[in-house]
């Protein structure tokens, strides 16, 4: 199989295709301004706000947030994988994926696919360990599990003692190296005294064995867990070349090839839960791996459906876990996606349930989950009096930091409309507390206090970072008024900062690159949700030159900020909700004084 496409293909391709082309053939784009319209075909609406851009090579709606390149239009919209949107594109252009065939792999793709056969023959000798161990088949047995429901998930079993793997894998130096590579053995350390050949041991002994496959089915690592006691409970792959536990997600394999359609999909926290839904006949339950929901984790599952609900047990552990799963969701969350919560019985976690009351009763819980505009706002409400000024405040201020991470749209408005009511006050008002106006011009006068300096005002919506990072991706010929990177970056530690330096140092390279080009770049990173949004950011338009001015000084002005002025910006934003006490007021007054001091100093 080939192995990665290449990115300056990926350029290619995308430098080659018009994005309006590729998504007029679809739906009908009209001509306004310099762009193209279209109603939305990501959620129903009667006036266009679904918007093309032909310089950025994006398109953008107003209504639902959803946003992307030519590429990204053709995985949402027609539902293609990655590589079959490039090869699409890549027809359209006349361009050929430079495949490389089996006579000239490259080190790296025959390497992989090496540790892919390796990661195939263990599953396979796990399922036959597993066929010759009563001790194994009784715990599954006993667990509830049918040997079709522990065939379909390839279960297996990790034989007790140090070398079973090591044995039959590991017999040359190469055999061994591949092993360690796909993370199966362990060197030994210097003092251990474990019976051990040739420096290693295996990994996994004595355990019920989980297979993880990615997309295509293939086995990128295992989850063990003990039979009986034990410690730990379950084990899991290492991070290798191949299984990277923050973006799979144990299910997803075998939902899909289960089910035709998915029209829903329900995150769990465990393997077995996933396991023992699915002989219940609920074939549509994921797992993260032991690990909160990531950004991509979220990526992948809107890819193949636009429902998704968490299930999080009843207990302490399990609501904190929903929260941190609300945090990471909320960039996710738009119009036309349902992201809902399901909180299950304290002591239960959905392997028990559903084997004590059934699918049909688990299904209708499943049918009640709570949505997670209603979540958040029910959990806020829960920490404030809302009765009080100050309780609303306090909302405002909770609230804040959550709200700002939804994309704006219909659904943002719907939930500030929701969070108002909840606090009897008018949205417009409490869209101001939230910082989601534009702030009136002039300084802000906060209780006695004069803000001199009015950073976001001058910006607009959204924190600097964000904004030169928006500047950058919609204006890639701006980066060239920059100077080097490793001036811009002056010691300063931010991880905002170095996205957009990164950004900057990826221009200066290939000053060429367009909008499209560069978010494709990040396509497989985290930060690529937030990066695409940025690309759609209105944004005044202005000449290149005056633009990477306005860069040069939101840089400054970010670095300055790392110091005291972030201090007193949180200041600020609590007199402006909460108030001061004493020692508050006393610290703002410092750090105006100071501030007072540096811009004289500066004039000289
Ligand atoms: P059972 O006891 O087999 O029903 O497992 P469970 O899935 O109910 O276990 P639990 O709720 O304790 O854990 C949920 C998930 O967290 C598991 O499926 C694992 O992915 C992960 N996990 C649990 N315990 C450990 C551990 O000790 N180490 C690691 N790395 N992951 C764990
Ligand atoms: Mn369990």
């Amino acid at each position: 199989m080939a192995g990665r496409i290449p990115q300056n293909f990926i350029d290619e391709v995308v430098a080659r295709t018009d994005i309006v082309e590729i998504i007029g053939t679809r739906i009908a784009l009209k001509k306004a301004g310099r762009e193209w319209k279209a109603c939305c075909p990501f959620h129903g609406e009667k006036t266009p706000s679904f918007t093309v851009s032909q310089t950025k090579q994006f398109y953008h709606c107003f209504g639902c947030g959803a946003h992307g390149t030519a590429l990204g239009f053709l995985i949402e919209h027609d539902r293609m994988s990655f590589v079959e949107a490039v090869e699409d594109l890549a027809n359209r252009a006349g361009l050929e994926i430079p495949r490389e065939g089996p006579s000239t792999p490259s080190d790296r793709d025959r390497q992989e696919s090496d540790l892919f056969a390796l990661m195939t023959q263990a599953d396979q000798h796990f399922r036959e360990c597993l066929r010759d161990s009563d001790r194994a088949k009784d715990y599954l047995k006993g667990r509830g599990l049918s040997g079709e429901t522990a065939a379909r998930y390839h279960l297996g079993y990790a034989p007790p003692g140090w070398d079973a793997v090591l044995k039959k894998f590991g017999a040359t130096e190469a055999g061994r190296t591949a092993l360690s590579d796909c993370g199966l053995i362990i060197e030994r350390s210097g003092d251990s005294d474990k019976a051990v050949s040739n420096g290693f041991y295996d990994r996994f002994r004595d355990r019920v064995m989980f297979p993880i496959r990615d997309s295509r089915g293939r086995v990128v690592g295992f989850g063990g867990r003990v039979i009986d006691q034990g410690e730990p409970k379950y084990l899991n792959s290492p991070e290798t070349a191949l299984f990277h536990k923050g973006r799979e997600l144990y299910g997803l394999y075998e939902a899909r090839q289960e089910l035709r359609q998915i029209n829903q999909l329900l995150i769990v926290e465990g393997y077995m839960d996933v396991v023992r839904l699915a002989q219940a006949g609920i074939h549509y339950a994921v797992a993260t791996l032991g690990t909160a929901t990531t950004p991509e984790h979220l990526n992948r599952l809107f890819r193949v459906c636009s429902d998704v609900v968490f299930c999080f047990d009843g207990d302490r552990a399990g609501r904190q876990a929903a929260w941190r799963a609300l945090e990471t969701s909320l960039t996710h969350a738009r119009d036309g996606r349902q992201l809902k919560f399901l909180f299950l019985p304290d002591g239960h976690d959905p392997d028990t349930l559903v084997a004590e009351e059934g699918k049909a009763a688990f299904e209708q819980r499943l049918s009640q989950a709570m949505p997670l505009s209603e979540y958040l706002v029910t959990h806020l409400a829960q920490q404030i009096d809302r009765d009080t000024v100050d309780g609303r405040a306090k909302l405002a201020e909770l609230a804040r930091p959550l709200v700002q991470k939804l994309p704006a749209g219909v659904y943002r408005e719907l939930l500030i409309d929701r969070l108002a009511s909840e606090v009897r006050m008018p949205s417009p008002r409490l869209a101001g507390l939230l910082g989601l106006n534009e702030t009136q011009s002039g300084n802000t006068t906060t209780g006695g206090y004069t803000r001199p300096l009015a950073p976001t005002r001058s910006y607009g919506r959204g924190n600097l970072t964000s904004q030169a990072i928006a500047r950058v991706l919609q204006n890639p010929g701006a980066a060239r008024y920059l100077g080097p990177v490793e001036s811009l970056r002056q010691g300063v530690e931010d991880r905002g900062l170095e996205v957009l330096l990164e950004l900057v140092q990826c221009l200066h390279g290939e000053p060429h690159l367009s909008s499209a080009q560069l978010v494709e770049r990040w396509r497989d990173r985290p930060e690529h949700e937030r990066l695409s949004e940025l690309t759609s950011m209105p944004l005044p338009e202005l000449k290149e030159e005056a633009i990477g001015l306005e860069l040069a000084a939101i840089i400054e002005k970010i670095r300055a900020e790392r110091g005291p002025e972030r201090r007193w910006s949180e200041l600020i934003a609590k007199a402006e909700s909460v108030g001061l006490n004493e020692a508050e007021k006393a610290e703002l007054l410092t750090l105006q004084r100071q501030a007072r001091a540096t811009a004289t100093q500066a004039r000289h």
